[in-house]
């Protein structure tokens, strides 16, 4: 147990429920506030993706009313330079590319214009996927572009979230970081440097920390921390190829396991002096913090290798770097990341993580739905 995280504070702080010892909270707030991001931070995973189709009107529109901090996209750029968010490569899982371009169907997203992609329906798959949780207006909900993210994100007067943008794959979107800054600039979300955290009840989206650039190349970290260099950026966590290297060799088609998020779970960094490396890698090259990945309790396809232990992320700290960790539902997780003393949460479901941070929405998730139209 690493030396400022006591027995003690622990037992503290998961009777609190918010998990973190107040001697080693007082630093982090301080880190987290100079930053101009909310400590602990809430950030909707593509969304609230739970309740809603992910990365639709209807799934940003559901984590900025509940009072998210973040919302969260996966970032591309369509064959005629429009940036949007989706989180594949291809758009088989969550549209209807299959029958309205049969053809097509296996292309990556980037090869179809923004007009041809604007003629797909991004919500019927969520339908089909969770019946207990679908809405007929769910049919038909469009991929977004970030410019209308960004419109979704001003348009609450009374909540005003900020975006957490990933670059996805950046390897098949070269510029896309010179691109990012151009529209966010354009779109007056670039704060001036030296900018405080806004005082109001608003939210994130009007002070220092309105934006959080995310990703897991080593090279695109660079080149935004190039382009933008005053913006917080994360360093994406994993471990495996292009990332962490992991201790065993072995394969998941070798591994015999036929679950791959089980293979993924039982991963480990190949050592502590690997795992210092990508954080010092990431101090070095403008981050502000890690992203890493957890280990969940219930396992599913979000189960990665738990590199959010104590010793991790107080390593982390003593960089002077915050732990955002992806990507966690369940309370009994939520209380398990805090303990060993993560700084903020990627969620697919705002609305729980916002109860447990004792912060909750002043309405129910069908209640905001409701009021959006859906
Ligand atoms: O960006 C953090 C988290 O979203 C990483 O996982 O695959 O959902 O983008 P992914
Ligand atoms: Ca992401």
């Amino acid at each position: 147990m690493p030396a400022t995280f006591t027995k003690s504070a622990l037992m503290l702080s998961l009777m609190l429920g918010l998990g973190q010892a107040h001697a080693a909270q007082t630093d982090v707030n301080a880190l987290a506030a100079a930053h101009g991001i909310p400590h602990p931070a809430v950030i909707a995973h593509r969304g609230a993706s739970f309740d809603a189709p992910e990365s639709t009107a209807a799934s940003y529109k559901l984590a900025r009313d509940l009072g998210a901090d973040y919302l969260e996209m996966d970032l591309q750029r369509s064959k005629d330079g429009v940036l949007f968010a989706l989180h594949d490569n291809n758009l088989q899982r969550t549209t209807d590319v299959a029958t309205k371009f049969p053809e097509r169907k296996d292309s990556p997203a980037n090869a179809f214009t923004m007009a041809e992609l604007k003629t797909l329906d991004a919500g019927s798959w969520y339908n089909k996927a969770y019946p207990d949780r679908a809405r007929a207006t769910y049919a038909g909900l469009k991929i977004l572009t970030l410019d209308e993210i960004i419109d979704i994100a001003q348009a609450n007067p009374k909540h005003k979230p900020g975006l957490y943008i990933e670059t996805k794959e950046p390897q098949l979107f070269p510029g896309i970081e010179h691109d990012l800054k151009a529209k966010l600039q354009d779109r007056g979300w670039l704060s001036p440097a030296g900018s405080k955290l806004a005082k109001s009840e608003l939210g994130v989206g009007q002070g220092k920390g309105k934006v959080i650039l995310q990703t897991f190349e080593k090279n695109s970290l660079e080149l935004l921390q190039k382009e933008m260099p005053q913006v917080p950026k994360i360093l994406l966590l994993w471990v495996g190829e292009g990332s962490i290297e992991p201790k065993s060799k072995v394969t998941f088609a070798e591994s015999g396991e036929k679950d791959k998020n089980v293979f993924y779970g039982k991963q480990e960094p190949k050592s502590d002096a690997e795992f210092k490396q990508w954080v010092d890698f990431a101090k070095a090259h403008g981050a502000i913090g890690t992203g890493p990945s957890a280990k969940l309790t219930k396992g599913g396809d979000q189960s990665y290798s738990d590199l959010v232990q104590p010793w991790m992320n107080q390593y982390t700290h003593d960089q002077g770097m915050l732990v955002h960790v992806y990507t966690v539902d369940e309370p009994v997780d939520f209380e398990k990341v805090m303990a060993a003393g993560v700084d903020g949460i990627f969620t697919n479901r705002a609305s729980e993580l916002l109860k447990f941070y004792k912060r909750p929405a002043s309405a129910s998730v069908d209640q905001v739905l409701k009021n959006n139209g859906f």
